[in-house]
């Protein structure tokens, strides 16, 4: 429609449309994304995540980056602990860097605890903006956990020689809303991680 005496756009598209169009470009084979193992100590979490990136590293295509819990603290975090305030530090820094991958258009596989639901859902909105955040919650109960005990932390955590040990004086808050849930009670690592791959493939993320 032409107003007074201004040119009509010569297109123009719906904002519901463009806002799709948005989301749906470029497709999700071609994005960048983070997957985002958050679990309690001795849940599966970085054995999960090592497979995952085993296979997807396999399959080419985009550069793969894991971000594991241990490693990160070792080199991008040696000065933090585990107060709430360090945990949220070294968390938001893993998130930086994987938002940085997501971005250029490469995967980023991270396995920290994330105990807060906060900090997660920061980093999930701040991912977002450049390609796919894949929260998957490494669900295994902490009996199990406790009862695997791989570094015989929940052991000291109980004899009171290590304090504020997550899930024994600590708090884990649950995701809401993962993308996937895995309980690794009775599952081998190599079917939770095709789980995750499953999931990746039906959502497009991977062929
Ligand atoms: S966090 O909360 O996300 O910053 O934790 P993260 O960086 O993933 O580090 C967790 C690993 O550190 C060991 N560890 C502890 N975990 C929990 N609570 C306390 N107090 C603690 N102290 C040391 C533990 O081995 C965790 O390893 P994972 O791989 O999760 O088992």
């Amino acid at each position: 429609r032409i107003q007074d005496g201004k040119k009509a756009p010569e297109w123009f598209t719906f904002p519901e449309v463009a806002k799709e169009m948005e989301r749906s470009y470029p497709p999700k084979s071609v994005q960048g994304f983070t997957i985002f193992c958050t679990g309690l100590s001795g849940a599966g979490k970085s054995t999960i995540a090592g497979l995952v990136c085993a296979r997807l590293q396999e399959m080419g295509g985009r550069p793969v980056t894991f971000l594991d819990g241990d490693i990160v603290r070792k080199n991008l975090s040696s000065e933090l602990g585990f107060s709430k305030e360090h945990r949220d530090i070294n968390v938001r820094r893993i998130g930086f860097v994987a938002s940085e991958i997501t971005k250029n258009r490469g995967i980023a596989i991270c396995a920290p605890i994330a105990p807060y639901g906060a900090t997660r859902r920061q980093i999930r909105r701040n991912i977002e903006t450049h390609g796919g955040f894949i929260e998957i919650h490494v669900a295994t109960p902490l009996t199990v956990c406790e009862k695997r005990d791989p570094k015989g932390l929940y052991s000291k955590a109980r004899s009171g020689l290590i304090k504020d040990f997550t899930g024994i004086d600590d708090p884990y808050e649950e995701p809401e809303r993962p993308e996937v849930t895995l309980d690794t009670t009775d599952m081998t690592p190599e079917e939770a991680a095709q789980e995750v791959l499953l999931y990746l493939e039906r959502t497009g993320y991977i062929r």
